[in-house]
């Protein structure tokens, strides 16, 4: 039986592409810190279950702590082996003024999406070696694939997972493991409505007229890139013409959002 491990399962994107898996036949390992919201996405997945045979495994463990993510990655792959598909969808997004934010939240970013991931494909590398097979999906962001006003702390912890998997995917590529990167535009989960109380006005007049994806669409999205062995999913019009020609679009949106920058401040 295929297993997926998915980090920050328990809720929003990870959740869905969780609940598309385990209708397609996979195990579920499911990574997060709040055991309510995982016992409560097990439950759900077990529902949606086509063989009694699935397993669906939850793990309380902040992946920002390396011990903590390690054991939970070592114990998902002893109870059901390597994993067909690791996917990283833990993450933390606070924008806000630059000068404003303590270093705090900084730090916290870089711990959480970039070093978290890091943790959890560290601890599943050996067994995939050693199976010779897997995909490692590592849900970025489309703030990676240009830098917006307000995302200082979130944007660059998120281009650092673009630079791991540019980096890592020659050399996984040897052992028979695949390496994807997903920039998931703005999609309604409870991240988002987070995000929002904390959004710059600017920073939501730049990303307002942007249109807001359903987890459960963006999922489907996702597997089907994965199936596809796509390096890079950047879903919609606007994502996937900023990841094919990033360099040459950058200055003129630049020009764009300064000038919503402007008119904000100006009123
Ligand atoms: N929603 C969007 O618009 C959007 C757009 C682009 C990219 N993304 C990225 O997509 C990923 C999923 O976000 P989402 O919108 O689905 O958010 P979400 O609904 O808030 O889910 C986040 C998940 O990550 C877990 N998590 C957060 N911090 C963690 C930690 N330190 N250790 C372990 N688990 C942790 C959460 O559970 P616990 O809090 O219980 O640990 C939860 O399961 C994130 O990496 C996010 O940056 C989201």
């Amino acid at each position: 039986m295929q297993h997926a491990i998915i980090t920050g399962g328990s809720s929003g994107i990870g959740k869905a592409i969780a609940s598309l898996l385990i209708q397609q036949g996979y195990s579920i390992s499911l990574i997060a810190r709040r055991p309510e919201l995982l016992e409560g996405a097990k439950i759900a997945l077990e529902k949606e279950r086509i063989n009694p045979k699935q397993n669906i495994y939850c793990f309380s463990a902040d992946v920002a702590n390396r011990e903590q993510i390690t054991e939970a990655v070592e114990t998902a792959i002893a109870e059901l082996g390597a994993p067909d598909l690791l996917i990283t969808s833990a993450g933390v997004a606070r924008p806000g003024y630059f000068a404003e934010m303590p270093v705090d939240v900084f730090e916290q970013a870089i711990a959480v999406n970039y070093l978290g991931t890091l943790y959890a494909i560290k601890a599943a590398i050996p067994a995939m070696q050693q199976q010779q097979k897997g995909q490692i999906v590592m849900i970025s962001s489309g703030a990676a694939l240009i830098g917006l006003y307000g995302y200082t702390a979130y944007g660059p912890s998120k281009f650092a997972l673009r630079g791991l998997a540019e980096s890592l995917r020659g050399e996984l590529k040897c052992f028979g493991i695949g390496v994807t990167i997903v920039y998931p535009p703005d999609t309604d989960t409870p991240q988002l409505a987070a995000e929002n109380k904390t959004k710059p006005e600017e920073t939501k007049q730049i990303t307002g007229t942007a249109e807001m994806w359903q987890p459960d669409k963006l999922a489907a999205v996702i597997l089907q890139g994965v199936e596809q062995n796509k390096f890079a999913i950047a879903p919609g019009l606007e994502l996937t013409l900023l990841n094919r020609l990033h360099s040459l679009l950058a200055p003129v949106l630049n020009w764009y959002f300064d000038g919503i920058v402007r008119k904000v401040r100006d009123s």
